[in-house]
């Protein structure tokens, strides 16, 4: 059984789109959770979160960044492409809240995962406020899409080429700070992002969940590879989460681990554009 690429779109430069036929992963995907997937028998396996899903239609969207060796690889196939493994839904669902005022911030092409829980909390009452960050202009992603589902919707670039010049978390702040009252923020995007929202957020002592990107082998609690610590308490991100409470992850853990295979990473990066470029080195 394969999975066909019925659709690829370029969102911003290095950021892409697809929706796969998975008739059977579209039919139980909810918000929060991931898919996990190789390209070929030699492939990596790859997670990525489910950016959005059409129950009639049998697809699945992912939206992710061409940065290491399997992401640029997918990102050279075309629609109509197969991928050999598309395994999922994987890890827990997003808690939906109700009557609850929810900040959802999604950093980078962490926007994406936000979608279809900002979509869903807004379809089940709640007043949702989104935030969406981008290093620039050009990279920022999804915004008509946020802006549908939001009550408001606030941007921010790292340069000021739109919206409010900074960071994400300077927003958060200020709505805080407003008096608002908040009940929830949920955070998906860098782990550095992350970290900064439950660091603006904990003081004003308003939950806060995170979706931990971890680094993820059979994605089914077996191998330990994602283990994160949460409260003092190991955790693995796939069968544990990837949802956890913000303000008890230990960010300084997770970031090491996920930088524990750069210089592998690095040189598979390098050994792929070689190949591509037929180079004999
Ligand atoms: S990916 Fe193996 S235990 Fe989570």
């Amino acid at each position: 059984m394969s999975f066909k690429i019925l659709k690829k779109e370029e969102l911003v430069p290095t950021i892409y789109r697809m929706d796969i036929r998975a008739p059977r992963i579209a039919r139980k995907a909810q918000p929060g959770q991931f898919v996990m997937l190789r390209i070929n028998e030699k492939g990596e396996r790859v997670p990525l979160t489910i950016a959005d899903f059409d129950r009639e239609k049998g697809t699945i969207t992912i939206v992710f960044q061409a940065i290491g060796k399997t992401t640029m690889h997918l990102s050279s196939l075309d629609e109509n492409d197969d991928i050999q493994d598309f395994i999922g839904p994987l890890g827990n669902p997003a808690h939906i809240p109700k009557d609850e005022t929810v900040i959802l911030v999604g950093g980078g092409v962490g926007v994406a995962p936000v979608f279809p829980q900002a979509r869903t909390f807004a379809e089940a009452g709640n007043k949702v406020i989104s935030i969406i960050g981008a290093r620039s202009a050009n990279l920022l992603i999804w915004e008509k899409r946020m802006r549908e589902v939001s009550d408001e919707l606030y941007i921010t670039t790292d340069d000021g080429t739109k919206g409010h010049h900074g960071f994400v978390t300077d927003i958060v702040k200020n709505i805080l700070e407003s008096g608002t009252k908040v009940d929830r923020v949920v955070a998906i995007g860098p782990p550095v992002m992350m970290r900064a929202v439950a660091g603006v957020t904990r003081p004003f002592n308003v939950k806060t969940i995170v979706s931990l990107n971890s680094i993820m082998v059979d994605g089914t609690g077996m191998c330990g590879a994602c283990r994160v610590l949460v409260g003092n308490e190991t955790k693995f991100a796939c069968v544990d989460g990837p949802e956890f409470d913000g303000h008890f992850v230990d960010f300084t853990l997770l970031m090491n681990r996920l930088a524990m295979y750069q210089p592998e990473e690095k040189i598979a990066v390098e050994k792929y554009k070689c190949e591509r470029q037929g180079c004999l080195c």
